[in-house]
């Protein structure tokens, strides 16, 4: 197909750009050449036209409510695979054979046992201390254990990084849940799979098959999603050669925040706030509406979801799955009502149907993970844990690019032009 261009034309002048083309979703104008050609930037605050660069991981289409990891809808992933298989799937860009996912799964094992001082780390910390802060801190001292070995255009280092990371984010979770509740750490036990294990070293016993279920799906749904502002940030932190780790700890950072990761907490902590007052669910929806309360739907709206979240249909399923089998006397019953009359009213409410704002991944992930009795806080955290398969993947693809380059946006300076300087006893 011959190459596509576009013209932009102004005070006389125009110039050609080309067409970045897809295989699905918005072709690109490439504006790469803007600035040298007319001496103009672009400008997109927030990124809603922008794409940051090309990428084969994760298709998401807004519209359609539609997931699929390379290539494949996260349904099927969901329904027939797991989370480490998934995994393999997101760095290696193909389905794994058998004997591909047991050695995959083996190394992620062997890299299970995370190097001395985390445990004596995570101590340094008041026990009230918020767990994603942990968690980064946690990754900064591997990041130092392992700064030695650094040599990001190696591919060996690069694969070794991506396995260890994987490996060791949820070990750096347990350990930081172990310390705040008052436990001593327990070790990975190698003969159990991924996410047992790591619910293992959470609660120190064989995990519930279903809890396990649950926990490796809810894994899986989180492990990517495009360009989010996490995984951005480890893209562009990665950019600068730093350790994968060092990126990585900037993607927690990034994930904490409530309008991203942290939604997860703020969605229960919102379905207890209306359970704790009298406030009906007609009328705490009515004042999300109102931009005075400073309030919104947590766990609602999307920037690319204009339709359903494709996650929240699966996690809604895994919520009654669990409540079927472990509801009896659950205090997450009544939160699963809440959750869904909320649902119901703002599917329903004009202001929220005009806006395309639908549930989430976020709005009911909170109600499984407290109803496998895990806290609050710890919400984003295995979030964080999940979403590492993604952030390093994304990483890996940015490291092996030929034209990769230190990402460095410009900007549009709307601030004073040139001034002279004013002696202190001359300013009024
Ligand atoms: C995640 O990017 C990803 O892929 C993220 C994620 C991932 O897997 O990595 O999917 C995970 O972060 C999910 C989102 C979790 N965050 C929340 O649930 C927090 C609540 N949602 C919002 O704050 C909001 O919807 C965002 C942050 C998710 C999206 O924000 P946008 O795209 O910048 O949308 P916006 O703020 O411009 O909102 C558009 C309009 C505004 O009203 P108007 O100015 O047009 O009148 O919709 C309103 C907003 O006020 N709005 C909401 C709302 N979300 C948007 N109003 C009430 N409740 C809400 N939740």
């Amino acid at each position: 197909m011959p190459e596509r261009k576009i013209k932009l034309t102004n005070g006389g002048k125009e110039v050609e750009l080309s067409i970045a083309e897809s295989t699905e979703g918005p072709a690109a104008v490439n504006i790469s050449n803007l600035y040298k050609k007319r001496g103009y930037f672009s400008l997109d605050p927030g990124f809603v036209s922008t794409a940051s660069c090309r990428s084969q991981i994760t298709y998401i289409d807004g519209d359609l409510g539609l997931l699929r990891y390379r290539g494949y809808p996260i349904e099927q992933l969901a329904e027939s695979g797991n989370h480490i298989e998934t995994a393999y799937l997101l760095l290696n860009g193909e389905l794994p054979t058998q004997n591909q996912l047991d050695t995959f799964a083996q190394e992620i094992r062997s890299e299970t046992k995370i190097p001395s001082g985390s445990w004596e780390l995570m101590q340094a910390f008041e026990k009230e201390a918020h767990p994603m802060a942990m968690l980064m801190a946690g990754l900064a001292h591997l990041a130092s254990i392992y700064h030695s070995e650094l040599d990001v255009f190696d591919e060996a280092y690069r694969q070794r990084m991506a396995r260890r990371l994987i490996a060791q984010v949820p070990v750096l979770a347990a350990l930081g849940y172990r310390y705040r509740t008052g436990q001593d750490p327990v070790d990975p036990d190698p003969e159990l799979d991924f996410t047992s294990n790591f619910l293992h070293m959470m609660f120190g016993a064989e995990p519930d098959p279903l809890f396990s279920h649950a926990t490796d799906i809810l894994f899986l749904l989180h492990a990517d999603h495009e360009q989010n502002a996490s995984t951005s940030t480890v893209r562009l932190s990665g950019s600068s050669e730093t350790s994968p780790v060092a990126a990585v700890a900037a993607g927690v950072a990034t994930l904490w925040g409530p309008s991203h990761g942290g939604a997860n907490e703020a969605v229960i902590q919102m379905l207890e706030e209306i359970h704790a007052s009298d406030v009906s669910v007609e009328e705490y929806v009515e004042q999300t509406k109102n931009k005075e309360s400073h309030t919104r739907l947590m766990g609602f709206g999307h920037r690319v979801y204009k339709n359903y979240d494709p996650r929240a249909k699966l996690i809604q399923k895994i919520c009654y799955d669990l409540l079927e089998k472990h509801g009896e006397g659950n205090p997450n019953c009544p939160l699963l009502e809440t959750a869904m009359a909320l649902e119901q009213a703002a599917l329903n409410d004009e202001y929220f149907v005009v806006r395309k704002l639908y549930p989430n991944v976020d709005f009911y992930s909170g109600i499984i993970l407290r109803t496998m009795g895990i806290p609050l806080d710890m919400f984003t955290v295995i979030f964080a844990a999940a979403r590492t398969s993604g952030w390093v993947a994304h990483w890996l693809e940015m490291m092996a690019d030929k034209q990769f380059r230190i990402g460095r946006p410009r900007q549009l300076y709307t601030g004073h032009t040139q001034r002279d300087y004013v002696a202190l006893d001359q300013r009024d």
